[in-house]
């Protein structure tokens, strides 16, 4: 691998192939090298990038504005593409920035959504739960009556805690 990048070009004048600079990223290519000059690159214009070693004389258009229910994550510059995405609470699906997910008592969050990905719920397991409808809380571990010196009263499930209660004393 050659540093830079390198192509091959046919020169007319001379009817010899060459070998080339490629433009590096930021630039577009104005002239192709010649036997005696080199590659000649110019930078790319406001509003248009490109992000690679290429051939081509044109630069790339920045993605317009970003959506409605969308930020600014990387502005346009000559060498980046503008990124837009999701606000907080929010993933991409197709082309909509939608909700994450709610996980409904029973089920706990296994991975917090990201701006790319939906909520993923899980049933609880044995021996814990979830009592609450939402997008962060995981399921929680049953409480432990007998840590407390207490006595279990109700066994939990998937969506209640245990139930404990003190211990009857005798007069
Ligand atoms: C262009 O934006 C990228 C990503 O935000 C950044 O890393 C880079 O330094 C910027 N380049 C210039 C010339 O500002
Ligand atoms: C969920 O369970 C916890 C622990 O038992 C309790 O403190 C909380 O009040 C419950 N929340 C709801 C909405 O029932
Ligand atoms: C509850 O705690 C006790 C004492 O630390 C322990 O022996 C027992 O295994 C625990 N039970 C559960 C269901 O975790
Ligand atoms: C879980 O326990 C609660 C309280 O004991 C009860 O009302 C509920 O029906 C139980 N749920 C299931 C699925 O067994």
């Amino acid at each position: 691998e050659t540093f830079p990048p390198k192509y091959l070009h046919y020169d007319e004048e001379t009817s010899h192939q060459l070998l080339c600079d490629k433009c590096p990223p930021g630039t577009y290519l104005k002239q192709h090298c010649t036997a005696k000059w080199k590659t000649v690159c110019a930078p790319c214009p406001d509003h248009y990038y490109t992000d690679s070693w290429h051939t081509s004389d044109e630069c790339l258009y920045c993605s317009p504005v970003c959506k409605e229910l969308q930020y600014v994550k990387q502005e346009c510059n000559r060498t980046h593409n503008r990124v837009c995405e999701c606000k907080e609470g929010r993933y991409l699906e197709i082309e909509f920035c939608l909700k994450h997910r709610s996980c409904p008592p029973g089920f706990g969050v296994v991975q917090a959504g990201t701006p790319e990905r939906n909520t993923v719920c899980k049933r609880c397991p044995d021996g814990f739960f979830s009592n609450e409808t939402s997008s962060k809380a995981p399921c929680r571990k049953h409480t432990n009556c007998s840590v407390f010196g207490l006595l279990l009263t109700q066994k939990g499930n998937a969506t209640h805690d245990n139930i404990c209660s003190h211990h009857h004393h005798h007069h």
